[in-house]
């Protein structure tokens, strides 16, 4: 099968079987066009509970999967890929938080939503890259405790100066890859480019972008600027799309290992087999699981729009 006859194929099934593709902006090209629905990660959210189909297939990770479980229990949800589970999601448990609650028992849990499930039930709140300076702003407490991104954390504390931040380490291993000599290096070949990079990069990296955001936060500006090159310093999938999207501009990796294997454990044969019921896992949430971790996502969803 080509690739054309093969994302015929997925359109038509996927119109059969009432299937949703939501996917995250990190999928390669070739499966974002068969996508009823692409972006980062809080646009994702906010998709899962409005998709009328019955079936939501997500190509992304794990917690992306889950997210659309929690807000629409009633659908079947299926993950791309079993083993596509994030990081940094994985990196700190209820017991941790638990103790860290008992240190700091003013402190309201801001959790990126990079967490499990299971992390989310001890949380008062998730944010994304997106949404998270605009929520921490609007939280009726001066303290925040965040997890598990130190950078992310970093970027949004620099934003909100009046408010007291406790941050854990943790972070997305992906995109520490991205160092500062990359920064110097990039803009000694490419002098006139503007460096855009994502919160989730180390903060003397973002210190020296002209532009720090989301995924689509970074697509966006860079479609809107009047300038011509740019350096990108996020996964290298939105180098790809950016050039796709803006043939007359230039764009260039911040670094050629800023790659998320687990975003592209998925490809075109992955959703292929996915719709056709040969491919993928079915999310299943305990219920109290469920219940608690969206006390976190709604709260996110309201402050976020
Ligand atoms: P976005 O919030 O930009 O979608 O980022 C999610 C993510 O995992 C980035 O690494
Ligand atoms: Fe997780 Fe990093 Fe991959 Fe994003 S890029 S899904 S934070 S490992």
């Amino acid at each position: 099968m080509t690739v054309r006859e093969m994302q015929d194929e997925i359109l038509k099934i996927k119109k059969e079987k009432d299937i949703c593709i939501l996917a995250h902006a990190y999928q390669r090209q070739d499966i974002l066009d068969v996508a009823d629905f692409v972006g980062d990660s809080f646009a994702l959210s906010r998709m899962a509970a409005k998709a009328p189909q019955s079936t939501v297939l997500m190509c992304g990770v794990r917690f992306m999967a889950e997210t659309v479980k929690i807000l629409s229990p009633q659908k079947k949800v299926i993950l791309s890929d079993s083993n596509a589970g994030c990081p940094m999601a994985e990196q700190m448990d209820k017991e941790l938080i638990s103790q860290l609650k008992e240190m700091y028992p003013d402190y309201k849990v801001v959790a990126y939503i990079n967490t499990t499930s299971e992390l989310k039930t001890v949380c008062d709140v998730c944010v994304t890259s997106s949404s998270a300076v605009k929520i921490v702003k609007k939280l009726d407490s001066d303290k925040i405790l965040f997890i598990p991104d130190c950078n992310l954390g970093d970027f949004v504390q620099k934003q909100c100066p009046d408010k007291t931040f406790k941050l854990v380490s943790g972070g997305c291993p992906t995109h520490l890859r991205m160092t500062v000599k990359d920064v110097e290096k990039a803009k000694a070949q490419h002098p006139d480019a503007l460096l855009l990079v994502h919160p989730e990069c180390a903060p003397a990296v973002t210190a020296l972008a002209d532009y720090a955001g989301s995924t689509t936060g970074i697509m966006n500006y860079a479609k809107n600027s009047d300038a011509k090159e740019f350096i990108i310093g996020t996964e290298n999938s939105i180098v790809e799309h950016l050039s796709f999207d803006e043939p007359g501009k230039k764009f260039y990796p911040l670094s050629k290992d800023c790659i998320c294997h687990n975003m592209h454990l998925t490809n075109l044969a992955t959703v292929y087999n996915c719709v056709c019921g040969t491919a993928g896992e079915v999310i299943e949430l305990d219920e109290d699981v469920r219940l608690g971790a969206k006390r976190c996502i709604d709260e996110m969803l309201r402050l976020g729009d």
